[in-house]
């Protein structure tokens, strides 16, 4: 059997027993590593005084996880400065946050060359290597310079941002040539698989060779994969025991009041002030129903090393605040603001007690809170998903209540809408969207991802065996 090599910035081991607290990338590789005895490679999350490339390896749940330390410098210029600094915010269009300065760049370079020198002679002839997400774009160009023949592919989990975005990015061919040492490139939507397209085709004078991109006088595969999730597997978490004592404490705290629910990594891109203002909004209009309303935002805290992380919080601690002391009352609060990382069963129950789910990111490569959303609910009983029309995930849960997260009146009369709706419009358009997670979960995008490259260059894998 071919052996599938993961790399990613975040390493994060399964541990099969649902107390995971990390989302989105992360889980899904750890649900899509379960079934092959992979490799997972990547950062261990630690720093040392200068980098050596010694290997942490360890064995979990089938899966062998190889990770390296890498230095205070790297952790700056590398993660803090171009992958979170530079190209998050231009990817995530807020342009008015990115940050060039050439050191990030030449970070950026350095680390991914380290991580190819440490990763490359783990590598055998056959073994399909898998890349994720913005850290390591130029993998491959530092891998092939290794001499490393292996068919090796990349996922884009975030947005791809539209071309006149792309250009504002100093370097931006350099960064787009090297994806060109892929044999495969994946984009969760058509749409950013398109701008890209869009911007190979006029920035580099590219062709489309059938449904290829051939460019920069190399020839890559392009496709849209759209990430799921473990669907069956979390619908199964949200009737464990934990769950169910999760929603007993979350049912008895709220007094029966219907729960609105957020759970986001405290970022930017989340849109969290204008759901916050949304709901201001929301207590402002309906002071009938504002009582039996409870709001709960879940946003453990991310990337605390960088300031616009650091702004977002401060300007969220005080939005909470301000909506709680305008509007709570001696026995009631409307806004439950919590940083704290829940462990994935007990927001399984959380989801379940919740009548809406608010998921109103501003820019979302996919967004796999709305899909667990979905798959927590009671069938008999459904919550409804308020969604933002930028989400990936919009692409495919079309049932959900789909808003403008710019606008806090679209958000206020779609929370009127989610909570006024009729048990029988709940369950026909949960059934349709639970049908969808189900079928396009994370085995169906890795076996399709895994499919595609393994369908690419038989003759690099001859040559190399
Ligand atoms: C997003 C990114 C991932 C990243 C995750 C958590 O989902 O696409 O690559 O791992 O956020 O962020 P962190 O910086 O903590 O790894």
């Amino acid at each position: 059997m071919t052996r599938l090599i993961v790399v990613s910035n975040r390493v994060n081991p399964p541990t099969g027993k649902g107390d995971e607290t990390v989302g989105g990338l992360a889980m899904a590789l750890s649900a899509a590593l379960r079934e092959y005895s992979g490799l997972w490679f990547g950062w261990s999350g630690k720093t040392t005084e200068t980098f050596t490339g010694e290997l942490n390896v360890e064995r979990h749940d089938g899966v062998t996880v190889a990770t390296v330390d890498l230095e205070e410098s790297d952790l700056n210029e590398y993660y803090n400065g171009y992958a979170n600094k530079t190209l998050w915010p231009l990817f995530h269009y807020r342009q008015d946050l990115t940050a060039y300065d050439r050191s990030y760049g030449e970070g950026y370079e350095r680390v991914n060359q380290r991580f190819a020198e440490t990763l490359a002679p783990l590598i055998e002839p056959g073994d399909l290597v898998w890349v994720h997400d913005y850290h390591l774009i130029p993998l491959a160009r530092e891998l092939r310079r290794l001499g490393v023949k292996n068919r090796i592919g990349f996922f884009l989990h975030i947005p791809w941002p539209a071309h006149q975005l792309m250009v504002t990015l100093p370097g931006h061919q350099k960064l787009v040539q090297s994806l060109f040492d892929y044999d495969l490139v994946g984009f969760q939507t058509p749409d950013y698989r398109q701008a890209f397209e869009e911007y190979v085709l006029t920035e580099a004078q590219g062709v489309m060779v059938g449904s290829d991109l051939r460019a920069f006088g190399r020839t890559v595969k392009v496709g849209a994969f759209p990430i799921g999730v473990d669907a069956a597997e979390f619908a199964q978490m949200a009737k464990s025991e934990r769950a169910w004592r999760t929603y007993n404490v979350m049912m008895a705290h709220t007094a029966f009041r219907s729960l609105i629910v957020g759970v986001d990594r405290l970022d930017y891109s989340k849109g969290l002030e204008e759901r916050f203002a949304g709901f201001e909004h929301f207590l402002a209009d309906n002071p009938e129903v504002r009582r039996e309303v409870l709001f709960l935002q879940i946003a453990p805290v991310s990337r605390e090393g960088v300031e616009a992380y650091q702004e977002i919080r401060a300007r969220l601690d005080s939005l909470s605040g301000r909506i709680n002391g305008e509007y709570a009352d001696i026995d009631w609060n409307p806004v439950r603001y919590v940083n704290k990382n829940y462990r994935r069963d007990e927001l399984a129950g959380v989801y379940r007690a919740a009548r809406v789910g608010l998921v109103t990111p501003l820019r979302d490569g996919m967004n796999l809170v709305a899909k667990e959303f979905v798959a927590a609910q009671d069938p008999d009983d459904p919550g409804v998903l308020i969604l933002s029309r930028f989400a990936g995930a919009a692409d495919q849960l079309k049932q959900a209540l789909m808003v403008n997260p710019n606008s806090p009146e679209e958000i206020s009369e779609a929370l009127k809408r989610a909570l006024a709706m009729e048990l029988p419009e709940r369950i026909a358009r949960w059934t349709q969207m639970f049908e969808t997670v189900t079928r396009d979960d994370v085995s169906a995008w890795r076996d399709a991802y895994v499919g595609a490259l393994s369908g690419v260059r038989e003759t690099y894998t001859a040559l190399a065996s």
